[in-house]
């Protein structure tokens, strides 16, 4: 199982420990909740102006905030070592030393940079039951989660969509990460038994009611170190800025690769002459099609359909967009032979990170027993794994 399902943490325990650390009452301390996201399908488009589908799950990452009297920031975390110390007159840099204070300094100084102003300092204690760097935003659940607490707590009441742009704009300028808006979206706006359709062109979403009758999502953790994952993401953006500008240089009038239809690429894709190149292209213009096909299959309950657009989007990832790797293709290869299993595929960035299957809830726990199994005699060890329904999005928990 995976190592943190042993040990969930209770956030009723977390005013508590607040006090303990900074002392004071417990009544002042507000305690807000940002959750995990999977991707159910749409993958590596949210950049390209495509529809993507994901769900916020319920695991969660928990913030703990009280306003100070002087203007000092504190940051501690119960399960991640380092208590770190700032200002709110500090110039907030990126800087590797500060470890996970960095995401929310990245926060902090996107919110002054956009004209917002500290009257006090404040204290915060995180905690967080998302596997951390797993591919499941747990940067993004606590990007959300903090600049939420932040503009709750200082009257800033900032919306939503601006909460999701705010995560996404610190992950460009201060962690230089290109990354798109699907996963601080989904869980600044995400619902519990819904899935939203995103259009990331119009930066605009659908909930889609999440009717799954005796399937379940696991997620499946390949516990892989990623190393390089950043700067091969932005390589990625890099290769499909070029195929666009090609195929708009040979005449085609698109403003992104997603409004391209398959049909389209079929006939204008030649275009493109480094086969590379071409393959990226290939993957962003059919996966945006199987978002949309898996959204209907969904949509008529047609579960098993759904699962073969899965299947066929890790093979897209795999073959055409090369962001799998050995650690992915097994997990996905191993629950494709399970019984009960009826669709798979990676989720999020890839390199490592997390997969998902689609899974009866009657065999779910022989499942993860034999994918297991099967995952650590290929790799040499062990990935993490549960069974996960759907979530709510960033909020303040009473
Ligand atoms: C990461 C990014 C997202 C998205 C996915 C791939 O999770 O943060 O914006 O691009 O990768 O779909």
């Amino acid at each position: 199982m995976d190592s943190l399902t042993a040990s969930i943490y209770d956030p009723a325990d977390l005013p508590d420990a607040f006090v303990k650390i900074y002392g004071g009452s417990k009544d002042s301390v507000q305690v807000f909740s940002a959750p995990a996201r999977i991707n159910i399908i749409g993958e590596h488009i949210d950049y390209n102006g495509g529809m993507v589908f994901p769900a916020a799950i319920n695991r969660y990452l928990y913030i703990a905030i009280r306003k100070r009297s002087d203007t000092k920031i504190l940051y501690n975390d119960i399960r991640f070592p380092g208590s770190y110390e700032f200002d709110v007159n500090d110039n907030f840099v990126y800087d590797k030393k500060n470890d996970y204070a960095n995401y929310l300094n990245g926060i902090l100084s996107q919110l002054k940079s956009s004209g917002h102003s500290f009257g006090s300092g404040f204290e915060i204690l995180m905690v967080s039951n998302i596997p951390a760097g797993g591919g499941i935003s747990s940067s993004s659940a606590l990007e959300c989660a903090f600049a939420y607490a932040v503009s709750e707590t200082f009257g800033f009441n900032i919306d939503r969509i601006e909460i999701a742009k705010l995560g996404q704009m610190s992950e460009h300028v201060f962690m230089n990460v290109n990354c798109g808006i699907m996963d601080q979206y989904i869980i600044a706006t995400g619902k519990k038994d819904t899935a939203e359709l995103l259009d990331c062109a119009k930066i605009e979403h659908e909930y889609v009611p999440l009717q799954l009758g005796d399937y379940r999502f696991v997620v499946m953790n390949t516990k892989k170190q990623r190393k390089l994952a950043d700067s091969k993401y932005n390589e990625r953006r890099a290769q499909c800025e070029q195929g666009l500008a090609e195929l708009q240089a040979a005449g085609l009038n698109v403003p992104n690769l997603c409004s391209i239809t398959p049909e389209v690429f079929e006939k204008n894709g030649s275009a493109i002459k480094d086969e590379v190149i071409y393959r990226r292209v290939r993957h962003c213009v059919t996966e945006n099609d199987r978002v949309l096909r898996a959204v209907a299959a969904l949509r008529a309950d047609k579960l098993e359909e759904l699962g073969q657009l899965l299947y066929a989007s890790h093979n897209s990832l795999r073959d055409d967009y090369e962001v799998t790797g050995i650690e992915l293709d097994t997990l996905v290869d191993v629950a494709s032979k399970q019984p009960g299993c009826i669709g798979a595929r990676m989720t999020g960035a890839g390199f490592g990170g997390c997969a998902i299957a689609l899974v009866h809830k009657d065999k779910a726990e022989d499942f993860i027993k034999n994918v297991q199994a099967g995952y650590s005699k290929v790799v040499g060890y062990e990935g993490g794994f549960f069974a996960c329904s759907s979530g709510d999005g960033v909020r303040e928990i009473k």
